[in-house]
């Protein structure tokens, strides 16, 4: 099957290109393919010429701290102009040509002042990224059975690409010797890409519409995160520190303070997790070989 996809190159989308390429064709719309996806023109030629079923929508400006710079320009932001206007745009080809859209979401579409969110619960994001993917969401949701929203948090996995995962940037820094800090009182939740590869694959096999959050079973601090990854490097446990979610933040933009979101819907569909540990595991014996 040919698919037709935005942002293949980036973090999320070069790992789960590799781990789906053997069933699946990419085309990759992307500056480097000379299509930027806020030039109506270039996406219209781009859809309307391809015989894709899908359109995967995985291109976001996703720097969360120099997009609240941009907060006071509003509509006219550039991370409105990529997260809003050309989700807008995907969609409203989707709907022209008769594909099917699946539009990567996050976490962040909540405050993270609940226990734990579901699919059900409204989003309240609480940043300009944050409020920005919602409402790319919102025009995804308007295609109905042919609109896909899958929300993910924080993505890692065996692949690097340019931009580094956060295991791959703490693994980075504590292979330096170098002290890291992190929150004990914030929560988030892994999630291995593989294991969203799949829970795509899985999606597309069932034609699916509506919101799944795609995420891992155990939710962390980014304290014990780092510390089971020093523990996995075999590196000095001292080296990772632990700060307050207040302090730490101060002065960049606001996040969720607890984002743990249930996978239960995607595992009733039959998707598995990866443990933390086990996923580690992976990436550090590959990287060995
Ligand atoms: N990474 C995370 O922690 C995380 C967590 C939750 C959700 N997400 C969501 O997952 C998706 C993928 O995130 P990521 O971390 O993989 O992103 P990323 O590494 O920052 O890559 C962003 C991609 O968007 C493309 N892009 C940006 N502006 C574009 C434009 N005007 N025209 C065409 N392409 C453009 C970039 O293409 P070029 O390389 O050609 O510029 C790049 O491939 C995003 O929707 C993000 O919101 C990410």
């Amino acid at each position: 099957m040919n698919i037709l996809g935005t942002g293949l190159s980036g973090l999320l989308g070069t790992s789960v290109v590799d781990t789906l390429k053997d069933n699946f064709s990419f085309t990759n719309l992307s500056l480097e393919t000379g299509v930027d996806i806020t030039d109506k023109t270039a996406l219209e030629k781009a859809i309307f010429s391809s015989d894709a079923p899908w359109v995967f929508h995985f291109a976001a400006r996703t720097d969360v701290d120099q997009a609240e710079k941009e907060k006071d320009q509003k509509e006219k932001s550039s991370v409105w102009l990529v997260n809003v206007e050309a989700t807008d745009s995907i969609a409203s080809l989707c709907n022209k040509t008769g594909k099917h859209m699946l539009y990567i979401s996050t976490d962040y579409v909540f405050s993270g002042t609940k226990e734990r969110y579901t699919e059900d619960d409204v989003p309240d994001p609480v940043g300009w990224y944050a409020k920005t993917k919602y409402e790319g969401e919102k025009r995804v949701s308007r295609l109905g059975n042919y609109g896909l929203v899958v929300r993910i948090a924080n993505p890692y996995g065996p692949k690097e690409s340019g931009k580094k995962d956060f295991v791959h940037k703490i693994t980075h820094d504590l292979k330096l010797g170098m002290t890291i800090k992190a929150p004990s009182d914030q929560l988030f939740v892994p999630t291995f890409i593989p294991d969203i590869a799949a829970a795509i694959q899985l999606l597309l096999h069932k034609n699916a519409c509506g919101t799944y959050q795609v995420v891992g079973d155990e939710a962390f601090s980014p304290y014990q995160a780092a510390k089971e990854i020093a523990r996995t490097l075999h590196v000095s446990n001292d080296l990772v520190q632990e700060a307050r979610f207040e302090e730490f933040f101060e002065g960049r933009a606001s996040r969720p303070f607890h984002a743990v979101l249930s996978n239960d819907k995607i595992k009733k569909l039959g998707a598995r997790m990866t443990s933390f540990a086990n996923g580690l595991e992976t990436i550090f014996s590959k990287e060995k070989q």
